[in-house]
């Protein structure tokens, strides 16, 4: 038994702030970060919009894909590192406005490895037989995590998210690798604000995102071909079985490394970050579902997911498009 994607969706704020804007608040320009990263844009949430509204929406725009009603849900799954509250959990909130009144709910936190890890505990319990549905989300606000006076990394980021509808399958494959490196954890951090020496005064450079971009960058293009390699060889697949790589769409140059160390065509590595930067756990679902409502995904295509970030965590996964 396998869980099979049966639907996708996605939740975009409004607002888009280009390269230009952000040269106005940083000394950046548009070409360079274009040429070091590929974002021209990134949508960022205001007002209404948060991390449980976009979730939500993407939810609901999940299920509408499927044909499937909220109640047939029983497992609801949130991938995000940046939850409006500690509590109640995004998934509960997520289970409320949208009256999956029949679901149990959990949030999960492995940064931009979220969704792939969502994905992976979601066909857990679908191939045990202990749920027969599932709703995978990936969410985020960036935008409240980022020092946006910080130009080494509030160029990257962006708010959106994403969202999947799984069904118990009898046919069908389902692989994954997963790694954590917590002794690389200080190349990527971000304290909360919960904590006693940050919840009085203006908020600390902590309390942000942090990053060291290169290391990040090395850690990626080699740590994510060598897990890809890791998950053909288990399941017995090369490159040449796999239609398309969906990479966490951290930075373009990221995913161009990777599809030349694995001497294997753009054309299967797709790219959307030009217009929504790193949308962290929500990258991955987004891409997946322009992919899905373009038509691109056709039944019996063998998929690779691949995602990394803080922690550090990766991982790769493979199912086939049913
Ligand atoms: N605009 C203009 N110049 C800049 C900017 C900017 N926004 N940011 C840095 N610079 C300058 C630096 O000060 C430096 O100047 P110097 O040479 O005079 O010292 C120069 O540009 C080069 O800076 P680097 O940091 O070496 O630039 P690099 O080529 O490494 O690019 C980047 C930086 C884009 C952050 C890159 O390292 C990267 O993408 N790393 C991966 C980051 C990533 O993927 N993070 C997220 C992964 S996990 C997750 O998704 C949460």
């Amino acid at each position: 038994m396998t869980g099979k994607i049966c639907g996708t969706g996605s939740c975009i704020p409004e607002a888009v702030w280009d390269n230009q804007k952000l040269s106005e608040m940083v000394e950046t320009s548009d070409e360079w970060i274009r040429e070091r990263t590929g974002v021209a844009a990134r949508h960022i949430a205001l007002g209404e919009e948060t991390t449980v509204s976009l979730a939500a929406g993407a939810a609901r725009a999940a299920l509408e894909n499927a044909g499937m009603s909220p109640e047939e849900i029983q497992l609801i799954i949130v991938a995000t590192v940046s939850p409006d509250k500690l509590m109640p959990t995004t998934s509960c909130e997520v289970q409320k406005q949208i009256g999956a009144v029949n679901a149990t709910c959990f949030d999960l936190n492995a940064a931009c490895t979220g969704f792939l890890f969502a994905l992976n505990t979601a066909q857990a319990y679908l191939s045990q037989g202990i749920y027969r549905t599932a709703l995978i989300i990936g969410a985020e606000s960036l935008s409240q995590l980022t020092n946006w006076e910080d130009r080494s990394t509030c160029i990257l980021f962006g708010d959106g998210a994403g969202a999947a509808v799984l069904r118990a399958s009898e046919t069908g494959i389902y692989g994954l690798v997963t790694h954590s490196v917590g002794d690389m954890g200080e190349v990527l951090t971000c304290s909360s604000r919960n904590r006693k020496e940050y919840a009085n005064g203006p908020a600390a450079p902590e309390t942000y995102m942090q990053m060291n971009g290169k290391e990040v960058f090395k850690f990626a293009v080699s740590k994510v071909p060598e897990v890809i390699g890791e998950l053909l060889e288990q399941e017995g697949l090369t490159t040449a079985d796999i239609r398309y790589f969906l990479l966490h769409q951290a930075n373009e140059r990221i995913v161009r490394s990777v599809a030349k160390r694995m001497k294997t065509d753009m054309e299967r590595f797709p790219v959307n970050i030009e217009n929504y930067g790193n949308t962290s756990s929500a990258s991955i679902p987004i891409l997946m579902d322009e992919m899905n409502r373009k038509g691109l995904l056709k039944p019996g295509d063998k998929l690779i997911f691949s995602g990394f970030g803080a922690g550090l965590s990766y991982g790769a996964s493979l199912m086939e498009w049913q």
